[in-house]
């Protein structure tokens, strides 16, 4: 298996968070106690859609109704907004307290139609809630941003991955000490598909799973 889809996600738990209150507000999202629109955003590779993905899963685990509703930035047309409001009926239906919708990449959307989702929001609110994604915030409407909860997501080779990473060596059976583990943190770019990389290189260069060769042990068979 692929070394990056080997340690992807699995629960909640496996998620790296800023800080603890960001974990909290987030985990109360998931958990169907906010219902507010949330913008992931921070550079490549720092877990943006991951994390879209996986509250939404568990805002509708357990519950029938169709495939999740995930928009890339080029899927978006004005169209594509009345799709989005007969799905939310639909999952309501099926009993989904509170619909998600995920727009991933919201900065290449078009800007009239980021300027429609602001009124998406004001308008809609209580039919569905939108988790956006994005590397430039920058390029998405100042409105629309107002009207969300904005989490900031850590580059992977801050203080936040360190634990994360030992754990994945340990998986492995590497063992390596905090000042080396630091170091190949430093090497990496921010991205987490990098640092998979990295931790996958020093996997491979320290084999620590392989059992050691027995030693070769001279036996004296007769002194004559
Ligand atoms: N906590 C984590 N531990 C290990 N791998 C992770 C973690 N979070 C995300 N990943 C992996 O990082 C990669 C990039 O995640 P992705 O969500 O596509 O980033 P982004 O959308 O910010 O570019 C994916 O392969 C994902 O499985
Ligand atoms: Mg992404």
């Amino acid at each position: 298996m692929i070394f990056q889809n080997k340690y992807a996600p699995q629960t909640f738990n496996d998620l790296i968070f800023p800080d603890r209150n960001t974990r909290q507000r987030i985990k109360e999202f998931a958990c169907n106690e906010r219902h507010g629109s949330l913008i992931f955003h921070g550079p490549y590779g720092t877990a943006k859609t991951t994390m879209a993905r996986m509250v939404e899963q568990m805002r509708t685990s357990g519950l029938e109704y169709g495939s999740v509703d995930f928009y890339r930035a080029f899927d978006m047309q004005h169209e594509t907004f009345k799709r989005i409001s007969n799905t939310q009926v639909l999952q309501r239906r099926c009993g989904v307290e509170m619909p998600v919708t995920i727009v991933d990449e919201i900065d290449q959307v078009d800007k009239g139609l980021q300027y429609k989702f602001r009124w998406e929001i004001d308008m809609n609110c209580d039919q569905g809630c939108f988790v956006f994604t994005t590397n430039n915030l920058h390029n998405v409407d100042p409105g629309l941003v107002d009207r969300c909860d904005v989490v900031e997501l850590p580059a992977s080779n801050t203080q936040h991955w360190f634990d994360r990473a030992r754990w994945i060596l340990d998986k492995e059976g590497v063992t390596m000490s905090d000042g080396k583990l630091q170091a190949l943190l430093d090497t990496c770019d921010g991205s987490i598909r990098d640092l998979m990389r990295a931790l996958e290189d020093a996997v491979l260069r320290q084999p620590a799973n392989t059992p050691t060769p027995p030693t070769p042990q001279l036996q004296v068979i007769s002194s004559k």
